[in-house]
């Protein structure tokens, strides 16, 4: 009976043995549960709140709409995805379950992805034959579901495709996942997980998304989700009070480049221009600020402008650095094999260690935490140029952690960093007179010696302009020792490359291949460059 039902069922069911309390063994169907990955309670504010802006996500299946509350002033980020009808919902299931229990593993595995796509297509199809014509059935939206809870980010799909969102986070049951907006900031969201099934289900398919494991056993994850996002997760409530929780870091598919960071106001056309020197002639540059400040993305930018014929070599734990030059090596460390830790496992202070048999002339470290910091300042000695940042708030709070455990950095090697700046969170308001956050690179200071900083840029917050002294420099002196041309003149390069940088703003030439174009042309033909854009001589 039980076997006939099974035929029935076909492959939801799973023959198992299993032991009478007589002892003996008997053989017994049990029905297993498919897994479900939609999510179907939402929400919708609109009707009743004050609309400040609404854009699709992914056209024509999902939306964004950010809603006030007129009496509380509580933003909301709402997810409005096409609904499926009843039939749509059925045959949508069927679907899934037919894929997940049906899926045959590839004789070879090329790309995964592709496979299960292609798969999930012919499955489609083989629906579409069997139902026939069935009205009232949109096949298009049963096909957008299959593919976002496949191979997508199930119901937070549409989110991770806003270029809006920042962060993606989720706190546990009935609360709802949060997102970082770039201009509301953080914004509750209508998607909410109901049951602690559903959100374990979910943490467990981020995890194998991203080829790792979580479990009780081992109830913490950190890795990179394909697309490069950053996810971070805890399971059940072995180390988290209130159930599983996870944030994601999305990675923008589009890098910030210098000239977005003058778009935004993060940074002057004229300080951009100074780094942009300082990036020519391989000054190590230390990038200060708190979590989430932007400091990644400013190194990015930066590095982004160093001369195409030198080697760089870049460390980092999860790769998020971006560069346009070929003579690249990136390194990114190892977790252990174990979930103890140790075997196998490759640091940042390896990496830096063999970095240096690549003969270097750049070595950018993404963040320095720990004993890799003596290494790269060691290598800095000996003459490469080191580029890093630093979880600090200012400069004499980053070298206190420099010279303190683990990082133990003498301090008659603080004078090795030749720049240090710190980036800032900050608040503006907009024309509408709303709080709107924003980034500030809020003071720049070149190292004289250990605990003699000179402040050579400064951020004014009442008129949002930043004041670069650049007359008693240190760095452009050093670079004048260095190459024989005098201070006036270095100071007329930057003049030059700031009006390349304000041309290129002007135009909204921005992306990051545009901007590695022009900037690679200038090293290679100044005169081309300022000729293009209408200089001359400056
Ligand atoms: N100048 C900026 N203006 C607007 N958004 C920015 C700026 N810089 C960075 N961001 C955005 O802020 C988020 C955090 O940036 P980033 O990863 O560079 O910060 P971080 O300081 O390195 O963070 P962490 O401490 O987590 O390493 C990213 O989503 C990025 O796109
Ligand atoms: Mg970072």
């Amino acid at each position: 009976m039980n076997i006939l039902k099974g035929i029935f069922r076909g492959f939801r069911l799973k023959l198992k043995k299993r032991r009478t309390p007589e002892g003996r063994v008997e053989e017994a169907v049990e029905e297993r549960e498919p897994p479900r990955l939609t999510m179907r309670t939402r929400t919708f504010l609109s009707g009743r709140g004050h609309l400040l802006a609404s854009y699709p996500l992914y056209e024509p299946w999902a939306y964004a709409f950010i809603v006030e509350d007129p009496k509380t002033g509580k933003i909301v980020y709402n997810v409005e995805e096409v609904s499926m009808n009843e039939t749509e919902l059925e045959t949508y299931k069927e679907i899934i379950d037919y894929i997940t229990w049906e899926l045959e593993p590839p004789e070879e595995i090329t790309d995964a992805r592709e496979y299960l796509m292609k798969y999930a297509r012919k499955a489609i199809r083989l629906f579409q034959i069997r139902l026939g014509r069935t009205p009232g059935l949109s096949w298009a939206k049963i096909s957008y579901y299959v593919e976002r809870d496949l191979l997508g980010y199930g119901p937070l799909d549409p989110i991770f495709r806003d270029p809006n969102v920042e962060d993606i986070s989720c706190n546990g049951v009935g609360i709802p996942v949060y997102v970082w907006h770039r201009r509301y900031e953080s914004l509750p969201t209508n998607i909410v997980f109901n049951s602690e099934k559903e959100l374990d289900e979910y943490i467990l398919k981020l995890a194998h998304m991203a080829g790792k494991h979580i479990s009780v056993a081992y109830p913490i994850l950190d890795a990179i989700l394909p697309g490069g996002h950053r996810v971070a997760a805890t399971f059940r409530k072995e180390v988290s009070t209130k159930g599983s929780t996870f944030t994601i870091r999305k990675f923008r598919a589009d890098p910030i480049t210098i000239i977005d960071l003058i778009d935004y106001r993060t940074i002057s056309p004229e300080i951009a221009a100074y780094f942009w020197l300082i990036m020519d002639y391989k000054i190590t540059t230390l990038i200060l600020g708190v979590t989430g400040a932007g400091k990644t993305s400013t190194l990015n930018a930066l590095a982004n402008l160093l001369r195409p014929t030198y080697k760089i070599v870049t460390i980092e734990d999860t790769p998020e650095l971006r560069l346009p030059q070929e003579n690249w090596v990136q390194l990114v460390s190892r977790p252990s094999y174990l979930a103890t830790g140790g075997i196998g496992e490759i640091t940042l202070f390896h990496l830096v260690k063999v970095s240096l048999r690549y003969r270097p002339d750049v070595i950018i470290v993404g963040e320095v935490r720990g004993e890799e910091a003596y290494v790269l300042f060691q290598a800095i000695a000996t003459g490469h140029s080191g580029m890093t940042t630093l979880h600090a708030e200012s400069i004499d709070a980053a070298v206190k952690r420099l010279t303190s455990p683990p990082m133990n950095i003498p301090p008659s090697y603080i004078p090795l960093i030749n720049v240090a700046m710190v980036i800032k969170r900050v608040i503006r308001t907009d024309e509408t007179g709303r709080p709107r956050p924003a980034r500030r690179i809020t003071n720049i200071w070149e190292i004289e010696d250990y605990e003699k900083y000179r402040e050579i840029a400064r951020w004014d917050p009442i008129r949002d302009t930043f004041n670069l002294k650049l007359n008693d420099s240190i760095v452009l002196k050093k670079i004048s020792d260095l190459t024989g041309k005098s201070i006036e003149g270095l100071i007329e390069e930057i003049a030059r490359r700031k009006a390349i940088l304000e041309w290129l703003a002007a135009n909204r030439i921005r992306s990051y291949r545009e901007v590695a174009t022009y900037v690679q042309k200038y090293y290679v033909n100044s005169r081309a460059v300022l000729r293009e854009i209408g200089v001359g001589e400056l």
